[in-house]
């Protein structure tokens, strides 16, 4: 279980505060997080409202379990969160030093995600708030991964803003007026860029998570040894695709893999294959946020997901928003990766008077504008 350390701990300040409960169980992490904000009455918060701090963080990885199968089973992911959730929110308490009467309310992301672990955290956020009469407050796991940037940087606006989520489950654009008035823009045709880094890890051997691992592997390599392809790039339509890059590597993997004479010479090849695909996947994104950047008229770019951790594509970002005289905004790694403390982007729906009610669903899929009532 890691925990990370409280970014600010409880105001010493007397006036009442607001303290939330939030829970993570959209894919193979779970996690549970207190953040605390300023209390106020309904309709009272200011225009922009204050950035909520994180009092205690707790995230348990699934890694280990998934990792025999090259990537996340939904079936061991549900029956892992049922098995931790509970030990990992009372980890989050006792950091928080707090009860559950402490608590003003209980969040959890109903969607995107797989929907049996999705489940797992509504059904328990559902049991507390019931027992502690607390309102239920329920939020998206996307929103949340954008505002991850808004809470590394409490001083500084990062809304409004063009969205771009890299993750293992998502490769999406998006409009954000703010953090929860957000429009889909435009996502991958088929894989998200993080499973093509761990498809392309697992067919050359290198294990899983593939991200961390072709990332290292590239190192050695020459990005432009194999010249992978950039889809769509000609077009302006906002769309990714993933996996015919994927049987590009599995083919030059193929036709090359009997030519190497020895260790050395398969490991460079290993290299060169690895660099070229993860320059390809970076290119890639970088083109398409720039036609978004363009599209949009937007001036910062804000990124989550775990992919934002990759340098390769951290720098052709950079590159690019120096270039537009866009402002980056990448959360560090434990907000970027999937985590509960996100989850503080329920805070706005509590300011607005909302909550959920307790017969409330959860929802797999991304609702897309281009396909009405389809994930
Ligand atoms: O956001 P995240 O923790 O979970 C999801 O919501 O999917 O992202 C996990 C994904 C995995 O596919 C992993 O391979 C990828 O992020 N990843 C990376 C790197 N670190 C993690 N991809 C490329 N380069 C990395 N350094
Ligand atoms: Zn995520």
């Amino acid at each position: 279980m890691n925990s990370t350390p409280a970014k600010s701990v409880r105001n010493a300040d007397t006036r009442k505060r607001f303290r939330m409960l939030c829970l993570e169980t959209t894919c193979d992490e779970t996690g549970a997080a207190v953040i605390e904000a300023p209390w106020f009455e309904p309709g009272m918060a200011p225009a922009l409202p204050p950035v909520p701090s994180v009092v205690s963080n707790v995230v348990t990885s699934q890694i280990d379990l998934h990792g025999p199968f090259g990537g996340v089973v939904p079936e061991i992911a549900s029956r892992a969160h049922l098995r931790t959730i509970l030990p990992v929110i009372r980890q989050a308490m006792a950091e928080a030093k707090m009860t559950y009467d402490d608590l003003d309310a209980i969040a959890v992301a109903t969607k995107p995600g797989l929907v049996g672990a999705l489940v797992v955290g509504l059904s328990v956020a559902k049991t507390l708030a019931l027992t502690i009469v607390k309102p239920l407050l329920t939020y998206d796991h996307i929103e949340a991964h954008l505002f991850a940037a808004q809470l590394a940087e409490p001083e500084v606006p990062v809304f409004p803003c063009l969205g771009l989520i890299v993750s293992g489950g998502h490769t999406t654009l998006l409009d954000c007026r703010t953090a929860l008035d957000v429009t889909w823009l435009g996502g991958t045709l088929d894989d998200a860029v993080g499973e093509a880094f761990d498809k392309v890890a697992s067919l050359l051997g290198l294990g899983y998570p593939g991200g961390p691992v072709i990332e290292k592997a590239a190192v050695a390599g020459d990005p432009k040894a194999f010249a992978f392809p950039r889809p769509f790039a000609q077009e302006s339509r906002l769309v990714f695709s993933y996996s015919g890059l994927k049987t590009a590597v599995l083919r030059a993997y193929e036709q090359n893999r009997d030519k190497v004479a020895d260790a050395g010479e398969r490991d460079k090849l290993i290299a060169d294959l690895a660099a070229s695909f993860q320059a390809a996947a970076a290119d890639s994104i970088a083109h398409k946020t720039k036609q978004a950047l363009k599209f949009t008229g937007h001036g910062r770019l804000v990124v989550g997901g775990g992919v934002a951790a990759n340098m390769a594509l951290r720098k052709s970002l950079e590159d690019l928003c120096r270039k537009r005289r866009v402002s980056l905004h990448i959360a560090p790694m434990w907000l970027c990766t999937d985590n509960a403390a996100m989850g503080a982007v329920a805070y706005l729906k509590w300011l607005r008077g909302e909550s959920s009610p307790l017969d409330c669903d959860v929802m797999a899929g991304l609702l897309r504008p281009d396909k009405p009532g389809k994930s």
